[in-house]
């Protein structure tokens, strides 16, 4: 997968006034009053950047932004990925996958079943994401949302004996792990040639990663792209991960985010998992997304 180079953006813009409103369980917060079609200066990136690391997860709501905009917004936070399925990248802006269950002509617009189990972005790659922005375009009347899950949190509170299990060790990541099911279930996924399938070559990270920003600990492993605990039989890291898995998306370590015209919201995939909750098929939902490159888990 190429990554697309960092462009540098105008910084010397005044301060804007906004807040930084955490919300009431142990992830996400708002940033309120910011405009994100302005290039932020440094000062407001840097606060932007600590809510970030503190929250996990940012919503900004009602950005009325182009997609370049949100790329050189993202290109702030680092290298941006290109997403192996070109055909579901928008044109001239191969930085963007569209995420879309809208069928036009036969054909679908974006990828249709993104998330449709818990995963962090790209875990499959040596190099997984630092974090994702998602712009909302079309919103359904009903459902779509969109659910975080804080892996620090699910670290902390892992009882002794999962922890145990798991510490030290390293799990395999797969981008086609879920694929063929999801290509059965709504045929959103198009046979991958040879050379993307290169691209995409199941990879080895630890179980349990450490934050390169804060230094916090957090599991990092999904039930999206993660197949197996390296060393173990199969039964025992099928079994083990199972209970990874359902730690990890406890009620009190869950944001749900509701969306509204025009949100932004980033958040951070060294952090979290998530998962879209989908909607009835009739009723259209698009978002643009960018992904930026992270380091090699450690
Ligand atoms: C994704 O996993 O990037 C998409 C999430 C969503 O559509 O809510």
């Amino acid at each position: 997968m190429p990554a697309a180079s960092p462009s540098s953006v105008a910084v010397n813009t005044a301060s804007q006034v906004f807040d930084v409103r955490p919300f009431e369980g142990k992830v996400g917060a708002e940033i309120v009053g910011l405009d994100l079609s302005t290039p932020l200066n440094d000062a407001d990136f840097a606060r932007v950047h600590q809510a970030h690391l503190d929250y996990h997860v940012v919503v900004f709501r009602n950005q009325q932004i182009t997609p370049q905009q949100q790329i050189d917004f993202s290109r702030r936070f680092g290298i941006l990925q290109i997403h192996v399925l070109k055909q579901f990248l928008l044109a001239n802006h191969p930085e963007i996958l569209i995420v879309s269950n809208i069928v036009e002509n036969g054909q679908p617009v974006g990828l249709g079943d993104a998330g449709k189990y818990w995963h962090s972005d790209l875990s499959y790659k040596e190099l997984p994401s630092l974090g994702s922005m998602l712009h909302a375009q079309e919103l359904p009347s009903e459902g779509g949302d969109t659910l975080f899950a804080n892996l620090h949190l699910a670290w902390d509170t892992l009882p002794q004996a999962l922890r145990d299990a798991v510490e030290g060790r390293s799990a395999v990541h797969s981008y086609t792990a879920r694929y063929s099911e999801g290509k059965n279930a709504a045929s959103w996924r198009p046979t991958l040639t040879a050379e993307q399938l290169a691209q995409v070559a199941e990879v080895t990270h630890p179980v349990v990663r450490t934050h390169p920003e804060t230094g916090r600990k957090a599991l990092f492993v999904s039930e999206g792209f993660t197949t197996r605990i390296v060393g173990l039989p199969d039964d025992e890291s099928r079994a083990l991960l199972d209970q990874l898995y359902a730690h990890s998306v406890r009620p009190e370590h869950v944001y749900r985010h509701q969306w509204q015209p025009h949100d932004l919201v980033f958040w951070d995939n060294r952090s979290l998992i998530h998962l879209a909750a989908g909607c009835p098929p009739e009723l259209r939902r698009k978002l643009l997304r960018t992904t930026i490159q992270g380091d090699a888990p450690f």
